[in-house]
């Protein structure tokens, strides 16, 4: 963070500062919500969470050096300025905006939609970095409290700032596009995640156009020209229709598909795409600067739609097109658990997808499967729970069900009661001869597939975070040592 004064961050935060300490004491940064992560110098914001109230550890975190405590409520014990708020989670925002304001070189990528979010806010900066000094949030730091603890990384170095904004609802990211004004904002789908919370495909499409509405007016020019623009995906109706929400410049991103045209005036397309064995894209990028051909590491077709954006935004930068496909022929998986293929020493690819899971996300996944068991191998799909679907959740499960089940799926196992219902889908599938497997828990599916499993098969492993299937895939891949 730039250094600030405890008065003035008192000041932008509308807080009362405690009288027991000077107000011009320092804080340096980093903005810390973990005691543990305080070094000297640091803001420690107490937060009540999940297990504990940070108020308790507002000590701890100064005897790890924090200048400074931004809490709800006076903390005598905490042996350092204490900034009081009635928020602690607007004032981080307040605080964001403050600093933000403050670094006018800096320029703030938006990244959203349904799935997907982080990917590509982790290809987008693996690009940009190479063109200058670039934050972007570890994992998918992108609510209300992640994306200010982000912005606040920022210093007077800081050319741009990619920032992944996630939405249960409406006014989620008009709240953080106030607090990070973006420039560039890209919208990559429309899906059925949090469809509990939404209620409709309409109100999730509402509430993603609110980045782009709160982008600033484009300016005619060439790509790289300064004033606002909407990278948004043309193969997907509900974010194309969102060039009539926006007074930015329009990008349009497009996939060539086998069997489909691609969307014929795109102006950032990939064409001629392969994928290899392990479900890796290749393709020619192209813009009307240019192509380029681009070979991505990450596993699954539908990385190459976040990569579109990512290449988009790039451009948009002044990025030429030969670089931008240089980096992200070279950019990684930088978050965990999102198709993360690992092959056994007896041969069993085993894919960790179990970071988070959607209908259109496990659709993407089944995707993968299907192309990596075509050429022989066998397919087991590991589905458990999906969260936050509401009333199409029984639904949901039982269509990835049969859309495993359509993929040739030998094997389909439903982890915990919640993905029963994906049982039921696949066995209603016309023509399935696989085997249907109801796993009470994580355990039970590791060992139901403990006898199964035989070099060359290909395991995926998808539900929502809660269901913890992650353990599904470390399990597997602990029999590797035995
Ligand atoms: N464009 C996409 N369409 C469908 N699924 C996707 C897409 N991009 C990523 N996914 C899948 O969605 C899951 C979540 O990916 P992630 O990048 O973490 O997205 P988000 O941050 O939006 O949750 C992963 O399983 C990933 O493989
Ligand atoms: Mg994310």
């Amino acid at each position: 963070m730039i250094p600030l004064p405890v008065a003035e961050i008192a000041a932008i935060t509308g807080g009362a500062l405690s009288a027991d300490h000077p107000g011009d004491a320092i804080v340096a940064g980093p903005v810390v919500i973990d005691s543990r992560q305080a070094v000297p110098g640091a803001l420690f914001a107490a937060l009540p969470g999940e297990h504990a109230d940070g108020h308790d550890y507002a000590a701890a975190a100064v005897r790890n050096g924090a200048a400074a405590v931004l809490a709800a409520r006076p903390l005598p014990e905490a042996g350092a300025p204490v900034i009081v708020v009635a928020d602690v989670t607007v004032a981080l925002g307040l605080l964001a905006r403050a600093v933000l304001s403050r670094l006018p070189g800096a320029t703030v990528v938006g990244i959203t939609g349904s799935s997907g979010k982080t990917s590509t806010k982790d290809l987008t900066a693996q690009v940009v970095e190479r063109i200058g000094p670039t934050i972007a949030p570890e994992g998918s730091l992108n609510n209300e409290i992640g994306l200010p603890l982000t912005v606040l990384r920022a210093d007077e170095t800081t050319k741009y700032l990619v920032l992944e904004m996630s939405a249960r609802g409406i006014g989620h990211i008009a709240y953080l596009t106030g607090i990070a004004p973006p420039r560039v904002g890209a919208v990559l789908n429309v899906g059925r995640a949090h469809a509990g919370e939404f209620g409709s495909i309409d109100a999730v499409a509402k509430a993603k156009g609110e980045l782009v509405e709160a982008l600033p007016p484009g300016t005619p020019g060439p790509a790289g020209s300064a004033g606002g623009v909407a990278v948004l995906n043309a193969d997907d109706p509900n974010v194309a229709a969102m060039a009539a929400r926006t007074r930015a410049r329009v990008v349009t991103t497009s996939v060539e598909h086998a069997g489909r045209e691609p969307h014929g005036n795109a102006d950032v397309m990939a064409t001629g795409l392969t994928l290899d064995d392990l479900g890796r894209a290749s393709f020619t990028l192209r813009t009307q600067a240019g192509s380029a051909p681009v070979t991505l590491t990450l596993h699954g077709g539908h990385h190459v739609a976040n990569a579109l954006a990512a290449a988009a935004v790039a451009a948009e930068l002044g990025m030429e097109v030969p670089a931008i496909a240089d980096a992200l022929t070279a950019a990684t998986a930088r978050s965990k658990k999102r198709m993360e293929l690992r092959e056994r020493r007896d041969g069993v690819l085993v894919i960790n997808d179990a970071y988070n899971a959607n209908p259109d996300s496990t659709r993407a996944a089944i995707e993968a499967l299907a192309h990596l068991t075509s050429n022989g191998r066998r397919g087991f799909a590991v589905l458990g729970y999906m969260a936050e679907l509401g009333d199409i959740a029984t639904e949901s499960h039982a269509e990835a069900g049969r859309l495993a089940a359509r993929a040739g799926a030998a094997v389909v196992v439903a982890v915990g009661a919640g993905a029963a219902p994906v049982l039921d889908g696949a066995r209603a599938t016309e023509g399935w001869q696989g085997e249907a497997i109801a796993a009470p828990d994580q355990k039970a599916a590791v060992a139901a597939l403990r006898n199964r499993l035989r070099p060359g098969d290909v395991v995926l492993v998808k539900a929502s975070k809660a269901a913890g299937l992650s353990e599904v895939a470390d399990g597997l891949l602990a029999e590797d040592d035995q």
